[in-house]
């Protein structure tokens, strides 16, 4: 299935669900350009539809031009119409699962506030965190309206 699909229609369970992401992450880390650090992530968004978008970091010469993985899935479902993210998992090949840096967990905040975030290596270590866990003292929209 590529990304922005349909579900298949005996897709449901939570693990189920799961192990479609963490397939799909795997598959666009594979895309990552990290032509300069070496680190390629991957990084897979679950719509409310049941659609997954998913995006890998892409780097540049002018080396703060680079995009992370999960901001290029997150924009890319977003230009894409998708909404009400339910989940948004993240894979490298670390010792330990990589958290996603602050721009990445600012964007997240807005955009995906309930969904339930997955880190995950490799080795199938699985660390779940809620946006709360990963954002606490947000900035956001409801400071603009003082
Ligand atoms: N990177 C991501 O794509 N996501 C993260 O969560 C952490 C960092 C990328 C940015 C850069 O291309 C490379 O990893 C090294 O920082």
């Amino acid at each position: 299935m590529s990304a922005g699909e349909s579900p298949p229609d005996d897709e449901g369970s939570p693990a189920g669900a799961m192990a479609r992401l963490l397939a799909a992450a795997w598959a666009a880390r594979d895309a990552a350009i990290c032509t300069y650090s070496g680190f390629a992530v991957g990084a897979a968004i679950e719509d409310g539809e049941g659609r997954l978008w998913t995006g890998a970091n892409v780097e540049n010469a002018s080396y703060t031009l680079g995009l992370c993985a999960e901001r290029v899935a997150m924009f890319y479902a977003l230009t894409h119409g998708a909404r009400d993210f339910r989940r948004v998992v993240v894979v490298t090949d670390t010792p330990k699962p990589t958290s996603p840096c602050g721009a990445c967990r600012q964007i997240l905040w807005e955009f995906a506030r309930n969904a339930e975030i997955v880190l995950a290596n490799r080795q199938g270590d699985l660390l779940h965190l809620t946006m709360p866990e990963l954002v606490p003292h947000a900035f956001d929209d409801a400071a603009l309206r003082r």
